[in-house]
């Protein structure tokens, strides 16, 4: 695997999940795999899960680790060809990527969407010139559209928690303060849509997800037609994603709080289990009582992390060995 981006990138994916439950009954077994061999975290943007379970997955497969805040101590990094660095940056990203790939043996990149320009964020610009000149494998922890460490936990705590073989799984848009990026719920379609599960996503009309994520899924404009019998609610926000009217790209476009999950939103369901990727605004995303209740799983999901990053890495030092 030469990147981790998409779902595609792990091969076969009842095979992954197959690992993932072996690693989950001992998951330092691998602990020779990893041995001399380092792994490079990058950080654009802050992290807590992602920093710490990928980390945790690495020291799991015996890996070093190195963690790079870039906006903390390291040299404010120009990202576009062709301008005249007179400003705060003082290195091009076209150096210091071959540099960081002479540190390490495999190297894992946080860089969110900047939600101003759909073309440069879709065009997934920063990661792919760590795919194109760092000369290592690279991992994507959360990237301008794609999360896909994050969809594989969701994946693997679905599996663990569904109770029919193939279980309504509702991606439901929630209201939220800020602009946030469309990299979880892309990541999520394009993961559920790859797995044995009848996936719904709803959210109100103008939030349309890009079609290359959520391809032929089913949309339902009206969010309580979409959660009657769901065994899984999946909550996220999302700014718009500017498929219909690009001008409206990273734009908040609605903030109507009946969207927020609380007990009358999980009444509609089947005794669905509630998911969230974490980090979550309660009062907004969802209620005190609903992420606190018993048919919440947020935290396994989040502990699933660990275990989808040590398969991914995993894979990656076989074909480095
Ligand atoms: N879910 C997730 O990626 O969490 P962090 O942003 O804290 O890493």
């Amino acid at each position: 695997m030469k990147s981790f981006i998409n779902v595609s990138d792990l091969g076969d994916l009842k095979q992954a999940l197959q690992e993932a439950q072996e690693i989950k009954k001992d998951r330092y077994k691998l602990t020779p795999l990893g041995r001399n061999r380092t792994l490079l975290m990058i950080f654009f943007n802050n992290s807590l899960r992602t920093r710490l379970s990928t980390q945790k997955a690495a020291m799991n497969l015996g890996m070093n680790v190195i963690v790079l805040d870039v906006n903390q101590g390291a040299w404010k990094l120009e990202t576009e060809r062709g301008v005249i660095m007179d400003g705060d940056k003082s290195e091009h990203l076209l150096e210091a990527i071959p540099v960081m790939g002479c540190y390490c043996d495999i190297i894992a990149v946080r860089s969110f969407a900047g939600l101003k320009d759909r073309d440069y964020d879709y065009a997934e610009t920063v990661v792919n010139q760590f795919i194109r000149y760092s000369g290592r494998p690279v991992v994507a922890m959360e990237t301008a559209t794609v999360h896909p460490l994050q969809a594989f936990a969701d994946l693997i705590t679905i599996e663990e928690y569904k109770r029919v073989e193939r279980p309504k799984v509702v991606l439901t848009w929630a209201p939220h303060c800020r602009a946030l990026p469309q990299a979880v719920p892309n990541s999520f379609a394009q993961w559920m849509l790859a797995a044995n599960v009848d996936l719904v996503v709803t959210h109100p009309e103008g939030y349309e997800l890009d079609p290359a994520f959520v391809e032929n899924a089913t949309i339902e404009y009206d969010q309580h037609k979409a959660l009657e019998g769901a065994d899984f609610v999946y909550a996220k926000n999302w700014s718009c994603p500017g498929v219909t009217r690009p001008e409206d790209y990273g734009k908040i476009l609605c903030d109507d709080r009946s969207w927020t999950i609380d007990e009358e939103h999980m009444s509609w369901t089947n005794e669905a289990r509630f998911m969230h990727c974490l980090p979550v605004r309660r009062g907004l995303i969802v209620t005190d009582e609903v992420i606190e209740g018993p048919n919440s799983i947020v935290i396994p999901e989040a502990a699933n992390r660990e275990i989808s990053a040590t398969v991914v890495l995993k894979h990656m030092l076989r074909e480095l060995n």
